[in-house]
């Protein structure tokens, strides 16, 4: 006689298998019939894997061999499955992350829509996984009160007088960097490497009141994460399970996690303990300071956690170096390629600065450096989309999206639109930003992305780019670049855009 125990179990392995099904299969061909009648096409939807099997295997294919040392038109070699598609389905398609569905967008007004929302429609993606461990809930990822007095703290640390109180911290770390280049004079030397160092350094002093040294312990972690975020990138995930169920890479990453925060905590605590032992009557000016001020708050509302507190820092310890030592990369690959706007920025330079130190004042006159790094970014932008989720169901243009699918804008699909910057889009021309942003972009406000726009653009933006600018000077200064034979034109995505193989140039004395 069959038992009430085997028909539970029965009942529950339909009630399992039901909802399984419906997750991976009956679901997205629904989702997928309900976008395709509006006239959103796309490649079609895969059992358990969308589309992640072909876009993996069309980004290994497109970045086989190396490009030519002039090919700047990156999309079809890092994103070669939207440049596939965008050609196949138009300007706005849906693709399939596993089972989630996503709607790249690369329409201005349906890009504006997105950067601009303030109403809450267009929500930051919650991060899984090793992700979430190096973002925890901070900045990049909070939403509402709590992101609005995360980036309040953000903006006041990294704009305006602040700012301009840096300045004499970023010279230190430049001045260490070329101490070190000494060694090279007329040698090859791999710039990528030493710029890690330096935006590291220049973070640690500015944000953290201590050097590259102290908080090496953390870039080393963060690092760590970054090759595990990487590697598992498009891992399917179902239901949680890895909760239960862990790899190796999760159990890694639990453990750097652990100490990640206790290396944090172990910072906090030298500046907690001086203010307790009379030493110091507040936290610092810095944005460690800050974020501790804020934590040590009278009125408990105003406080925030010390998790919190962990969060902020380790975003600010990866956000704060990553990106901007890509650019310097970058800039420093098309200086020594280009040699005539070598000389050109180098004259600028001279003409503003003689032989002397950069000063706040003298940074914001580089004309010439500002349309070479904003080319840099245009071209060669670090981060090479951005996503949201849709928070509610909402009128898409012509189109009607439910909750919980996901947009992303592919900005170097912007940044080399040729209806926007001309049939020459893919080509060096930093004179194109002679005559400001808005005429280069032919009006276009949403064309140029690199730092994103709207409420959640880059709160770093102006940092990064007075860090680039006093870096490239005070090199611009002292060496001729140029470019070695060595070097091979390898442009990849390891979390941000990267030269594969470094970026190898001789340094000649001036
Ligand atoms: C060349 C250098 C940089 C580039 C290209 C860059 C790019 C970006 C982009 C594209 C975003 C938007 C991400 C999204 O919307 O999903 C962003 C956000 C952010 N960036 Fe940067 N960034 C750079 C440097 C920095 C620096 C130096 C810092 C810190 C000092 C920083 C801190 C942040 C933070 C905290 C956010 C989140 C802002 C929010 O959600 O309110 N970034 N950045």
């Amino acid at each position: 006689m069959v038992s009430l125990f085997s028909i539970f179990c029965l009942f529950l392995t339909f009630v399992v298998f039901s909802r399984l099904l419906y997750k991976l299969w009956l679901g997205p061909i629904r989702m997928q019939q309900k976008l395709q009648s509006q006239g959103l096409k796309g490649p079609s939807y895969k059992f358990l894997h969308g589309n992640t099997k072909e876009i993996i295997s069309m980004r290994k294919e497109a970045i086989k061999a190396p490009s030519d040392l002039g090919q700047h038109d990156l999309f079809p070699r890092l994103l070669p499955h939207l440049n596939t598609w965008m050609k196949l389905y138009g300007n706005n398609f849906l693709i399939w992350i596993g089972n989630q569905p996503q709607i790249v967008v690369t329409e201005p007004e349906l890009v504006k829509e997105i950067l601009t929302d303030r109403e809450g429609v267009y929500l930051k993606i919650k991060p899984v996984s090793h992700l979430k461990k190096l973002l925890g809930d901070g900045i990049v990822v909070a939403e509402g009160e709590k992101w609005s007095r995360l980036r309040k703290l953000a903006n006041h640390a990294f704009h305006g007088e602040s700012l301009k109180d840096m300045v004499s911290a970023m010279i230190e770390s430049v001045d260490t960097m070329l101490e070190r280049w000494r060694y090279h004079e007329g040698k090859e030397i791999e710039v990528s490497k030493e710029f890690k160092l330096l935006t590291s350094d220049v973070i640690s002093r500015t944000a953290f009141g201590s050097s590259y040294v102290e908080g090496k312990n953390i870039f080393d972690m963060v690092g760590k994460l970054g090759v595990l975020i990487a590697k598992n990138a498009f891992r399917i995930r179902l239901f949680g399970l890895e909760k239960i169920w862990k790899s190796k890479d999760d159990i890694e990453s639990d453990k750097i996690e652990r100490s990640l925060r206790d290396s944090i905590l172990s910072l906090v605590k030298k500046r907690e303990d001086k203010v307790k032992a009379g030493e110091s009557d507040n936290f610092g000016s810095d944005f460690l300071g800050s974020l501790l001020k804020v934590h040590h708050d009278i009125d408990p509302k105003s406080r925030i956690s010390v998790g919190d507190v962990v969060d902020e820092c380790k975003v600010f310890y990866i956000a704060g170096h990553e990106t901007t030592s890509t650019l310097l990369s970058w800039v420093v690959f098309l200086l020594s390629l280009y040699t005539e706007w070598q000389e050109k920025a180098r004259e600028e330079v001279v003409q503003i600065f003689g032989k002397g130190k950069p000063t706040a004042e003298g940074i914001a006159r580089l004309k010439i450096l500002a349309m070479i790094v904003n080319e840099a970014l245009r071209l060669y932008s670090p981060v090479l989309s951005i996503n949201r989720r849709v928070h509610r169901k909402i009128k898409f243009g012509k189109y009607e999206i439910p909750a919980n699918v996901q947009v992303s804008i592919p900005i170097l699909a912007q940044h080399r639109n040729p209806e926007i910057w001309g049939k020459d889009a893919h080509m060096f021309k930093p004179e194109r930003f002679a005559e400001g942003l808005a005429n280069a972009a032919n009006g276009n406000s949403m064309a140029f992305l690199p730092f994103v726009a709207g409420p959640r653009s880059c709160v770093g933006n102006n940092f990064a780019v007075n860090e680039a600018k006093i870096t490239l000077t005070m090199i611009l200064q002292r060496y001729r670049l140029a470019l070695s034979p060595n070097y091979v034109h390898a442009p990849y995505q390891f979390l941000t855009l990267q030269p594969q193989h470094g970026v190898q140039i001789i340094l000649h004395l001036l």
